[in-house]
């Protein structure tokens, strides 16, 4: 039996302890929020929160986690009030929203560490939009930390260029992904 703390409940697992842990969220207790994608800790999708810090959890076992105090999605917050899910809404990142759990995780973790992220900070995030939603949510991770730690001078992408599709500098897949949708009369 594995013992660990989920969403501040005290949870037991009778699971092979080398379940991953992404598999005893979600199966066991039903906690769908964290999801596949990589199986390989490239993607984020399944980011968790344990012990304060963003977990890839596709990629670590319940006999590690053993103790630890895990915070999924589900156990941010109770209404999509924290300060991470209200940017999340506010700059509209969601597309398919696949990512959105992880990231908002992973946001939230960072946050939590450096409540003013700097910009290297904020490109060293794993995780990865397949949708290119990167310029908002960069937005979105100003607007947070703004949000809990009070305005600061955390510079936002004013004109991106071609790049990789991640969080790194100049990322353009959010550029193509707006001009596509953006009406010609507008
Ligand atoms: Fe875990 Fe991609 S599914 S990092
Ligand atoms: Fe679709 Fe990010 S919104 S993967």
């Amino acid at each position: 039996m594995t013992r660990m703390t989920v969403n501040g409940e005290a949870v037991h697992y009778k699971l092979d302890p080398e379940t991953p842990l992404l598999w005893a969220l979600r199966d066991a207790s039903n906690l769908t929020g964290a999801k596949y994608g990589c199986d390989d800790g490239s993607c984020g999708a399944c980011t968790v929160i344990a012990d304060g810090r963003a977990v890839a959890s596709c990629t670590v076992s319940i006999a590690v986690m053993e103790g630890a105090n895990i915070v999924t999605i589900e156990g941010l917050s109770s209404d999509r009030s924290h300060p991470v899910q209200q940017a999340w809404a506010a700059e509209q990142v969601s597309q398919c929203g696949y990512c959105e759990p992880g990231f908002i995780m992973a946001i939230a973790a960072l946050l939590q560490a450096s409540p003013r992220p700097s910009p290297e900070q904020i490109d060293e995030l794993p995780n990865i939009c397949r949708c290119g939603a990167y310029l908002r949510i960069r937005r979105a991770i100003a607007r947070a930390a703004e949000a809990a730690a009070g305005p600061a001078p955390l510079p936002l992408p004013a004109t991106p260029g071609s790049g990789p599709a991640r969080l790194s500098p100049g990322s353009s897949a959010e550029e193509q992904v707006s001009d596509a949708n953006r009406p010609l009369s507008g």
